[in-house]
C-alpha cells in the first residue's frame, strides 16, 4: 500500500519507518516536505503521491509547555489532523492516526475501553481530544490509535531521562500515585501494521501489557535494575528509587492518576496480544 507519512522525524514515526517499510510504500514528510496545517500543501503533496492511506504522526506533545503554549498546541492536535481527515475524506482514503491515554482521568475500577466516556484535563489532552473529534466529524474513514507513556529510540522520554539522571545521582524521586501502561514504539509500530492489514476503524486502545498497570516509580525501579543488569549502568552504584506523590512533585499540567488502557479490542481485531511491558522495556534497552 502507499502510505504518506506524516511527521516523520518523530520518535514513534522512527519506529514505524523500520516497521512498515517491508510491507509498504512510504512517502516520508516532517513539516519541511508537508506542513500539516497548510492545506494546499497536503494537497499537493497528496496529488504527486498518491497514496492510499494516510499516517499521522505529527503532533505537539510537549504536555507541559502547551499550558503556556495553547494557541499553537490546538493547531497542531486539532486543526491539523482535522486538515488530514478532510484530504483523506475527498481521496475516500482513510486517516490513521495516534491519540492519548490523557483523554481519560479513569477511577481506577476498570481498564478504559475504547467507549469509556473521556474527561481531557489540560491543554495537551483538551486539544488531543478536540483532534479526535474533528477527524470523526471530517466524514472520512479513520482509524484513532489512542496509547499511553511512549517510549523509544530517537526521543525524549522517560526510561531515557531516569537512565541519564542515574548516570549522575544516587536519588531519584519519581511520583507512585499516576498508574498506567508504558508502549515500546517499535510495539506500537507492530500494532499498526497488523490494525492496518485488518483494516481496523474507528477507536483502538494499544500500549504494552501491565496486567492492570504500573506506576511511573515502577517503571522508574524496573529501568535501573534492568540498565544494570545490561551494563547501561555500573552494576555495583546503589541508586536509590524515593516514590513521592503527585502533590509533592508539581507540573504545570495535570496527569491521570488512573489511565490504563483495554487491550481487548485490539486482540479481537489482530487476534495478537500486546507484549509485556518489562519484557519490551528490557528490548529497547537493548537497543540503546
Ligand atoms: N510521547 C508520548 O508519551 C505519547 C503518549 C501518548 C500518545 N502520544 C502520541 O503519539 C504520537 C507520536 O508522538 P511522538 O512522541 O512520536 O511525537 P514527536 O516525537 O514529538 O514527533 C512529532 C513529529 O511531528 C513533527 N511536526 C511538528 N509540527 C509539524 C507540522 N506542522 N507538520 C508536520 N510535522 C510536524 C515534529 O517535528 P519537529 O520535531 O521539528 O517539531 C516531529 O517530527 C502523537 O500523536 C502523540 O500525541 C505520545
Amino acid at each position: 500500500m502507499r502510505i504518506l507519512l506524516a511527521g516523520a522525524n518523530g520518535m514513534l514515526a522512527r519506529a514505524v519507518r523500520r516497521t512498515l517499510s517491508g510491507e509498504h510504500t512510504l512517502f516520508l514528510t516532517d513539516v519541511g516536505e508537508m506542513n500539516i496545517l497548510n492545506r494546499e500543501e497536503i494537497k499537493k503533496v497528496c496529488d504527486l503521491v498518491k497514496p492510499e492511506l494516510i499516517l499521522n504522526c505529527a503532533a505537539y506533545t510537549a504536555v507541559d509547555k502547551a499550558e503556556e503554549d495553547q494557541a499553537f498546541a490546538r493547531k497542531l492536535n486539532a486543526e491539523g489532523p482535522s486538515n488530514l481527515a478532510h484530504e483523506c475524506a475527498k481521496r475516500n482514503i482513510p486517516l490513521v492516526h495516534i491519540s492519548t491515554d490523557f483523554v481519560f482521568f479513569g477511577d481506577g475500577s476498570h481498564p478504559m475501553r475504547e467507549d469509556d466516556p473521556v474527561s481531557p484535563k489540560g491543554v495537551y489532552a483538551v486539544t488531543k481530544r478536540e483532534g479526535e473529534e474533528l477527524i470523526e466529524k471530517s466524514g472520512c474513514e479513520y482509524l484513532i490509535v489512542r496509547t499511553a507513556w511512549l517510549y523509544g529510540v530517537g526521543g525524549k522520554n522517560f526510561p531515557l531521562t531516569m537512565l541519564n539522571l542515574a548516570k549522575d545521582r544516587d536519588l531519584l524521586t519519581v511520583v507512585h500515585d499516576q498508574v498506567g501502561s508504558p508502549t515500546f514504539t517499535n510495539d506500537l509500530a507492530w500494532a499498526l501494521k497488523n490494525l492496518i492489514a485488518a483494516g481496523a476503524r474507528g477507536f483502538v486502545h494499544f500500549t504494552n501489557d501491565s496486567g492492570g498497570g504500573i506506576s511511573w516509580f515502577d517503571l522508574a525501579c524496573a529501568t535501573i535494575e534492568e540498565a544494570q543488569k545490561l551494563g547501561l549502568l555500573p552494576a555495583g552504584k546503589k541508586i536509590e528509587v524515593k516514590p513521592v506523590t503527585t502533590k509533592e512533585f508539581p507540573r504545570p499540567a495535570p496527569r491521570p492518576a488512573f489511565s490504563v488502557l483495554s487491550l481487548e479490542k485490539f486482540t479481537r481485531l489482530t487476534g495478537l496480544k500486546p507484549p509485556d511491558w518489562r519484557e519490551a522495556l528490557i528490548r529497547y534497552l537493548k537497543e540503546l
